[in-house]
């Protein structure tokens, strides 16, 4: 795999640590561990003791991050989705953990790699799976070629919020019959075809985002992951025990919101309801603008 020099910077990085607290001999699932960015800072403070379980469903991540914190013996990876967590800890004899991370969506580094199909900045396939090496997902391609009209419109409605999802639908549709959808160029030329953006370019960018967006939404099962693991990890973290979620759209982060909003006897926040990155930090990585990290204790 090609890595640049920052492949990845992690997101409210201090405040993260902050509010996990991890202490040495904590049993620690991080379900996102992407480039272990927030697991090395996490390692950093347990003084070689305790556990801590790494999940990511990108085989790439798992190894660069693997290169990356092999000065700690207490990690283990693990190839899974976070919504599989409980069979790792099935595996590992383990009933529950002390601390657990989600930093949901994609990568820095996912995104920069063309071949991955996540940016339309770049030309690529329209893959858009995490998992890649996962031939039973629909590749973003796949949705475009096969999907209905009316399961179009739904997507980029409900996981883009793009208003006149229908004159987007209308061209998909229209171009498919001729040739099928394969690259991320295919994609943002249709785009323009659809809309009218009198040469506005951070109109178009948007809807560009907004497709984009949604079509990873789909593919990843984004919000169903979501749901299946908030359903579940309860019942595994210990009373005491913290969870920290930075979200990135406004789609999972009200998922998390109403979550613990409906659970105040089982869950108490740590510090701010809602912790957002400062201006400094958006200069520093344009990309951590629309995050919001929630932290909250069992009690
Ligand atoms: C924002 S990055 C995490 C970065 C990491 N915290 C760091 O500091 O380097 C998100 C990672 O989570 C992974 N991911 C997203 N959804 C997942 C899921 N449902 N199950 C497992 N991994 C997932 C992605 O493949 C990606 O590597």
């Amino acid at each position: 795999m090609k890595a640049g020099p920052v492949q990845h910077i992690s997101v409210l990085l201090p405040q993260v640590v902050t509010g996990l607290d991890p202490k040495p001999g904590d049993i620690i699932l991080d379900g996102t561990l992407g480039f272990g960015g927030h697991a090395e800072a996490i390692l950093g403070q347990m003084a070689g003791q305790g556990r801590y379980l790494g999940i990511d469903q990108d085989t790439e991540a798992l190894t660069s991050s693997q290169a990356r914190l092999q000065a700690f013996s207490q990690v283990s990876f693990h190839h899974h989705t976070f919504s599989e967590f409980a069979q790792v800890l099935q595996e590992l004899g383990l009933s529950a953990v002390d601390k657990i991370l989600l930093d949901l969506g994609v990568s820095s580094w996912q995104i920069d790699q063309a071949s991955r199909g996540f940016s339309f900045q770049k030309d690529g396939p329209l893959d858009m799976r995490m998992d890649s090496t996962a031939s039973q997902i629909a590749t973003a391609a796949d949705v475009i070629n096969t999907a209905s009209k009316d399961a179009l419109i739904t997507i980029f409605e409900t996981y883009g919020e793009l208003p006149q999802a229908y004159k987007l639908a209308d061209t998909l549709c229209a171009w498919r019959q001729t040739k099928p959808f394969e690259t991320t160029e295919d994609l943002t030329f249709a785009i323009k075809k659809s809309y009218y953006f009198n040469n506005n370019r951070s109109k178009m960018m948007k809807a560009f985002a907004q497709v984009f967006q949604a079509l990873r939404i789909e593919v990843n099962q984004e919000l169903a992951q979501l749901t299946r693991f908030l359903e579940t990890f309860p019942d595994h973290l210990a009373v005491g025990g913290r969870i920290a979620i930075i979200t990135f759209h406004s789609l999972e982060d009200r998922m998390v919101k109403h979550f613990f909003k409906a659970r105040p006897e089982q869950f108490k926040p740590v510090g701010k309801k809602v912790i957002q990155p400062t201006y400094a930090d958006t200069v520093e990585n344009p990309r951590c603008r629309s995050a919001k990290l929630r932290v909250l204790e069992k009690i």
